[in-house]
């Protein structure tokens, strides 16, 4: 949630914040607003998406070296140009932005506002800045002061301070928010995530929970809460800045749901050396030991990720008969979950970032259990705080909506599966020499179904105008029906819901009417017929059935209006190839009904706030 980027350097500030703004506005677009130093702290925010700052930064002229940069997603009062970041203290000389929640800010608030502190915003970061504002007049020291206020603050920050008495600075801090700070040459950056200073800088500071960073031109001095002085490691990022492109694409969504034969091969292969029968999971180890003296598993995660976790959870139980529970992050916490040494925890996010999961992964971690990451973003604080971290390796995804990093958490979890079944000898030396050939074949599979796209755009026109949609599937097909249902929610604003096949007649079924789509879910062979009488009942009371099978099960036409098919590939990989028409689909009928796909409304692509 909320993006921020920082500069200090020699050259002019405001388009340099502004870029970087437009590569994070997948992280909230509901308003924006930056604060330059130039003799004095000037500010020009707005409500709405960057194209709004920037239109009202072309009539307002707004030079200097130094400045902060925020895009907002709202959690505390309306989007609106008062409660946009930058805020300021009174007298418009300390200029803070925040991305978190200060969980004890009326608290604080009632007590500035004894102390003769006004507000102007509903939000909560204006008493942070107030807070710095405080203990500033005490200590006319920036440092102290922030350090002082974020002793008192509560919840979750990352902070970026720009003061007119000290301007030859900017502060950074964070707690559970992240925040990282790029190393220039005679410049220095702070930003939310790598994208916003990728063209300036390869090389980066990843700033821990409580670090404190004094950024000038020339340094960086990263602190703890004592104000020791930190040395950290430069982290070099690998990957390309075109990798956060759209590169002739419509939108990063159609360009990520392409890229997706890449982001399968690039996540399987370097796992599956085909001179070895067996897997290598980087640096995890998962041996016989280590498994048998495991009596439960975990998988947890939010949304997308979530639905990984419950084909994990399928696969994992089926193949391994070892019990795993897959739960919501949101929910997890707060269930008292029976966690202790005997336990694997695998958590799943393409962040690394999202706030309920890694509380969860915190918990688990406590109680002494072993916790996996499947992370996509390198050096994130989920990828860090895990015992282990295999990483998807699908590359910057920028559409809110995601797709390739989905399929990339499929592959991990089915390597992560298999790996288990190994090594518990549950499947032989034959059998892996048989997954690990339909594995490779994978990508190219995926390619098939994308040539299929024009079909698919045609099917979305044709049910653009369906009321609700169901989407159904027994067994791996049902997990895979969440996240068929999720997209068409997130980006085309249908009703959508998923079930389970077999559930539909006992409520839902009611719902039912002449309009209704129901996307019919049947690669799961092993209960075919059972899903195929399920979809007879739901066509008989009038709905249009969309279905998706596997090749060669034709007679499904004879039930279906439509019907999509997908190549044939072992039972275990079903789910990413069914997926990828969901993709499309969904994809095909927010653009056919004007939506914005990269960024729908109400949402952002990191969700670092509980
Ligand atoms: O970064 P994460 O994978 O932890 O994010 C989890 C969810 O917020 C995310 O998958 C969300 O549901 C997406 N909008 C799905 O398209």
């Amino acid at each position: 949630m909320c993006g921020i980027v920082g500069y200090i350097g020699n050259q002019e500030a405001a388009p340099i914040l502004i870029k970087g703004l437009k590569s994070l506005e997948y992280r909230g677009y509901d308003s924006a607003g930056v604060s330059i130093y130039n003799d004095k702290i000037n500010s020009v925010k707005t409500k709405g998406r960057l194209s709004n700052l920037e239109k009202k930064l072309d009539t307002v002229s707004l030079n200097g070296c130094i400045g902060i940069g925020h895009t907002r997603w709202a959690t505390h009062g309306e989007p609106s140009d008062v409660n946009s970041h930058p805020h300021m203290n009174s007298t418009s000389t300390i200029s803070l932005v925040h991305n978190g929640i200060i969980e004890n800010y009326m608290v604080l608030k009632e007590e500035l506002e004894a102390n003769g502190h006004n507000f102007l915003s509903e939000t909560d970061t204006e008493v942070a800045v107030q807070l710095v504002d405080y203990y500033y007049k005490q200590s006319n020291n920036l440092l102290d002061a922030v350090y002082k206020a974020i002793e008192r603050i509560e919840g979750s920050y990352a902070f970026g301070v720009l003061c007119n008495d000290e301007p030859d600075k900017l502060i950074a801090a964070r707690k559970d928010s992240p925040l990282i700070i790029g190393i220039g040459e005679g410049e220095n950056f702070i930003a939310s995530d790598i994208p916003a200073i990728l063209e300036h800088t390869r090389d980066i500071y990843l700033l821990e929970d409580k670090e404190v960073a004094v950024v000038t031109t020339e340094d960086i001095t990263i602190m703890d809460m004592n104000k020791n002085i930190i040395n950290k490691e430069v982290f070099n990022v690998t990957w390309d800045i075109c990798a956060a492109q759209k590169e002739g694409y419509d939108h990063y969504m159609l360009k990520e749901i392409y890229e997706q034969p890449k982001v399968i091969k690039d996540t399987l292969t370097p796992r599956l050396p085909l001179d070895v029968n067996n897997i290598t999971l980087d640096n995890i180890t998962l041996t016989k030991e280590v498994l048998r003296n495991i009596n439960k598993i975990y998988i947890v995660a939010c949304g997308t990720a979530s639905y990984t976790g419950l084909v994990g959870k399928f696969l994992i139980e089926k193949i391994a008969r070892i019990p795993v529970v897959a739960d919501v992050a949101s929910e997890f916490r707060y269930k008292e979950p029976i966690l202790d040494e005997k336990t694997l925890m695998i958590v799943v996010s393409q962040s690394g970032e999202t706030a309920d999961t890694l509380a969860a992964l915190r918990l688990a971690k406590k109680a002494g259990a072993h916790v996996i990451s499947i992370v996509n973003v390198v050096g994130s604080t989920i990828s860090r705080e895990a015992d282990d971290v295999l990483y998807t390796l699908a590359g910057p995804e920028i559409a809110v909506a995601s797709t390739k990093a989905y399929s990339a958490q499929l592959c991990a979890m089915y390597l992560l599966s298999i790996k288990i079944g190994m090594e518990l000898e549950k499947i032989s030396q034959e059998e892996f020499i048989e997954l690990r050939k339909e594995l490779y074949l994978l990508p190219e599979k995926v390619e098939k179904v994308l040539e299929q796209s024009d079909a698919i755009k045609k099917l979305a026109n044709k049910y653009i105008n369906s009321k609700n949609v169901f989407y159904i599937g027994r067994g791996l097909d049902f997990a895979v029906s969440m996240e068929g249902a999720l997209k068409l929610k997130e980006i085309a604003y249908l009703h959508a819901e998923p079930y389970a096949a077999g559930e539909l007649k006992h409520g839902p079924i009611a719902l039912i009417e002449d309009n209704s789509l129901l996307v019919g879910l049947t690669a799961y062979e092993q209960l075919y017929e059972k899903t195929v009488s399920n979809i007879k009942e739901v066509k008989a009371r009038g709905a249009n059935v969309l279905a998706i099978a596997l090749e060669g099960n034709t007679e499904i036409d004879k039930i279906a209006n439509d019907v999509i098919y997908v190549p044939r590939t072992h039972w275990m990989f079903t789910s990413i190839l069914e997926n990828i028409p969901q993709q499309l689909f969904a994809y095909y009928i927010s653009v056919g009904l004007g939506h914005d796909v990269d960024k729908p409304r109400n949402l952002a692509k990191s969700v670092t706030v509980e």
